[in-house]
C-alpha cells in the first residue's frame, strides 16, 4: 500500500502564523505538525509515501524530510498548483500509486489512542478487498467537518461535507484508506457547490457501492484536526500532557521505524545525536541503548 499526506493549504484559518510558513510547520509541541499524521501511515506499515504540498513549500520540506532514507522509508513529492480540494492528491499522486491501494492522510490531523494500530491493520487488510475504510469521531461541532450518519445498527448511511444542519455527532477523521478503484473515482470527480472536489463525495460512491466501512473510534480516543488557534493548541497541549505523564513520545518517527527493524541502531544513535540537546534526542538515545534490535 502507497501512502499520501497533503500538506497544500493556505492555512487561512491560522494567520497570521501561516503566512510565510506552511501550515503543517507549525509546532505541536515538540515537532512539527506533519510528524503526527506521517506517524499514522508509519503505524500502518506504510513506507512509499507521497507529500503533497506547494511549490512555495517544497524545498523546507525537503530540507525536514529528505528522500526518506533517515527514518528506512521513500519519500516523493508532488506539488498542488491549485486548492481544487483533497481528492487532488490521488490525481496528482496517479503514477505513484500505480496499481496499488492508498492511504490518505490529511496534514494537519492528529491520532492517539489505543488499539489504533489494529484499526490501521484491519483498514489495509480490509482495502486489499476493495473495502475502503474511514474513522468516524464523535465531536462537539460537526459543522466544521464531513460527517457520517448511522442507522440504529450502526451501519453508516450518509455522508456530508460540512453540513448546516448535521444528522450526527460523528465527524469523518482525516484518514483514508483506499483500494485502487479510487484513483478513477477522483480522476472523474465532479466538483461541489463549494466549486471544490470533495473527499466526502468519493466516500459517498463507496457507501453507494456497499464497500465502505466506518470505524467508530471510542470515546478514549482524541483526534484533534489542526486548523484553528484553539485546536492547535489543544493537540499541543494534550501533546505535552500525554508525554509527560507516561514518558513516551507521540509520533516520533525515528523510534516508530526503529522498532519496525526499518533502521538500525547505530543510526537510531547518529538520529540521537543530532537532536542532543533535545528531550527528543535523548529519549531517542535511550531507546537505543535500552533495547536490543
Ligand atoms: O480533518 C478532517 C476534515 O478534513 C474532514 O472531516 C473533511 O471531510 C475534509 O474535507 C477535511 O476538511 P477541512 O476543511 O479540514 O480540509 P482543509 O481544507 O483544512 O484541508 C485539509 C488538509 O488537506 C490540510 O492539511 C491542507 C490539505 N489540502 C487541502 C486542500 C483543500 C491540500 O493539500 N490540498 C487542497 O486542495
Amino acid at each position: 500500500m502507497k501512502g499520501i499526506v497533503l500538506t497544500a493549504g493556505g492555512g487561512t484559518r491560522l494567520q497570521p502564523m501561516t503566512w510565510a510558513t506552511s501550515k503543517q510547520l507549525l509546532p505541536i509541541y515538540d515537532k512539527p505538525m506533519i510528524y503526527y499524521p506521517i506517524s499514522v501511515l508509519f503505524e500502518a506499515g506504510i513506507r512509499d509515501i507521497l507529500m503533497v504540498t506547494t511549490e512555495h513549500d517544497l524545498p523546507t520540506y525537503k530540507e525536514l524530510l529528505g528522500d526518506g532514507h533517515q527514518f528506512g522509508v521513500n519519500f516523493s513529492y508532488v506539488t498542488q498548483p491549485t486548492m481544487d480540494g483533497v481528492p487532488q492528491g490521488i490525481v496528482l499522486g496517479k503514477d505513484f500509486i500505480g496499481d496499488d491501494s492508498v492511504a490518505l492522510v490529511l496534514g494537519d490531523n492528529v491520532f492517539y489512542g489505543s488499539g489504533f494500530k489494529q484499526n490501521l491493520a484491519h483498514a489495509l487488510e480490509n482495502a486489499s478487498k476493495g473495502t475502503a475504510t474511514i474513522f468516524g469521531c464523535r465531536v462537539e461541532d460537526p459543522t466544521r467537518f464531513g460527517v457520517v450518519d448511522f442507522d440504529a445498527k450502526g451501519t453508516a448511511i450518509s455522508i456530508e461535507e460540512k453540513p448546516v444542519v448535521p444528522k450526527s455527532n460523528y465527524a469523518v477523521t482525516g484518514l483514508y484508506f483506499f483500494d485502487n478503484s479510487v484513483v478513477e473515482m477522483a480522476c472523474n470527480l465532479q466538483p461541489s457547490a463549494m466549486g471544490k472536489y470533495e473527499i466526502t463525495d468519493i466516500c459517498q460512491q463507496y457507501l453507494e457501492q456497499k464497500r465502505l466501512k466506518v470505524e467508530q473510534l471510542d470515546l478514549s480516543f482524541a483526534w484533534f484536526d489542526t486548523g484553528t488557534v484553539d485546536s492547535l493548541f489543544n493537540a499541543g497541549e494534550f501533546i505535552r500532557v500525554m508525554q509527560q505523564s507516561t514518558g513516551v513520545k507521540v509520533a516520533a518517527l525515528e523510534e516508530i521505524a526503529y522498532e519496525a527493524g526499518w533502521i538500525k541502531r547505530a543510526h537510531l544513535l547518529k538520529c540521537a545525536d543530532r537532536l542532543k540537546k533535545t528531550d527528543y534526542g535523548k529519549y531517542l538515545e535511550n531507546i537505543a541503548l535500552s533495547t536490543r534490535h
